[in-house]
């Protein structure tokens, strides 16, 4: 298989190419959705979680279970997040689009939807209503999965990227109690719902106080194990024909920490480099250009930050385990420790550093080489 088509790809899902591992919680997710038990799945940016509900999405996905991914990273408001939600569950309610249409007339009995369809109604076909009587009776659309499941003896499995992304509505304290009633009492609909952002995420589901506590198994996805990404690594080479070692293989998995994103474009960085074999320098070019292709991001988050935020994330960097210590407050020059709580707080938020079993892990490895060489 010869070629210039690179075995590794980033920048996209990966479901069907370039997927590796994740065997168990692809069966954890695969039989908690069949078997119609909610799931929410966090971990944070650019492990895997789109591409894993893809792959299972694809896999489960019939004539009897019919899967709807609804991602919410552009939808702004709790009206447009019900007009997709109404668009997506009516094009899997049929195969054929003039169904669509009919079944947005028929599957509503107080709201009435304006139906557009396009030239080609699979990429252009849209549901609008009148947003007063939208608010009024935004039940029938959050019901209508069930209203559509019941009538035709099926499943729908309705999985939600960026799912936190509804908590910055205006209107989302109202609107989560309203989901959570509608959607509790459903018996042919199972929701998966994720995100990046653990700490918005644990707020929603993880509190008793709330509507959605307890809505169903939570999951923390874990990173990718790497034996499996050095095997991953050696393969893909193998397979177009060219030779990395075990150790090189193990090189760019380590200094990736095993980060799906990264490992993936290290990777290619160093495949496409390579004519027959890697080298040590074709290694640290690709390293060089990983840096530099990525540091634009890292300037502009640097740039966000305060003093004495940039000193925390130093001391963290060179491995300080007691920041909270009069010392180190001094060495790195924290303010004072209702400062440092609060810079604390805010890089988690910021998806900086993530705090593991009471320790600061860095969430970006690439960040971290870059910060270390130009901060210390
Ligand atoms: N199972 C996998 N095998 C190999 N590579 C993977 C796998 N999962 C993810 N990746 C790599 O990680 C990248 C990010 O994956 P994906 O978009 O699924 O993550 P995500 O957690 O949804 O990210 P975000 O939080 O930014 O939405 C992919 O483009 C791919 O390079
Ligand atoms: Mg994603």
């Amino acid at each position: 298989m010869q070629g210039t088509n690179t075995p590794f790809v980033f920048g996209k899902t990966v479901s069907m190419f370039s997927f590796t591992n994740r065997e168990e919680e692809f069966a954890k997710l695969k039989s908690n959705l069949l078997g119609r038990i909610n799931t929410m799945l966090v971990s944070p940016r650019r492990w895997g979680k789109s591409s894993l509900v893809e792959k299972v999405a694809h896999d489960i996905d019939s004539e009897t279970t019919r899967v709807v991914i609804i991602d919410l990273f552009t939808i702004g408001s709790e009206e447009e997040f019900l007009e997709v939600f109404a668009r997506e569950v009516l094009k899997k309610s049929s195969t054929r689009w003039e169904d669509w249409v009919g079944h947005a007339k028929n599957y509503f009995k107080q709201l009435m939807p304006k139906v557009s369809v396009g030239v080609d109604p699979t990429t252009d076909f849209s549901i609008g209503f009148d947003w007063k009587e939208l608010k009024k009776y935004s039940d029938e659309v959050l019901n209508l999965p069930e209203v559509i499941a019941k009538e035709k003896g099926i499943q729908f499995v309705i999985c939600i990227d960026e799912f936190q992304n509804l908590s910055n509505y205006n209107t989302f304290e109202s609107f989560e109690k309203k989901m959570r009633a509608v959607w509790q009492r459903q018996k042919q609909v199972t929701y998966c719902l994720y995100g990046s952002n653990r700490h918005m995420m644990e707020e929603i589901f993880n509190h008793s106080s709330k509507p959605f506590y307890r809505f169903g198994d939570f999951m923390y996805l874990p990173k990718i194990k790497r034996e499996k990404w050095i095997s991953f690594i050696l393969e893909s080479f193998k397979n177009t024909e060219k030779t990395i070692t075990e150790e090189q293989a193990a090189f760019i998995t380590d200094k990736m920490n095993c980060h799906s994103w990264y490992v993936q474009q290290f990777s290619h960085y160093v495949w496409v480099k390579t004519s027959n074999e890697v080298t040590e320098t074709i290694l640290q070019d690709a390293m060089r250009e990983l840096i530099d292709v990525n540091t634009p991001f890292f300037q502009a988050q640097v740039e966000s930050l305060s003093n004495t935020q940039l000193n925390l994330l130093k001391a963290v960097a060179s491995g300080e385990k007691q920041i909270t210590s009069v010392r180190a407050m001094q060495d790195f020059k924290l303010g004072t420790s209702n400062n440092i709580i609060k810079n604390r707080e805010i890089l988690i938020k910021k998806d900086i550093l993530q705090l593991s079993q009471g320790n600061f892990e860095w969430l970006d490895p690439v960040f971290l080489i870059w910060f270390l060489r130009f901060f210390k």
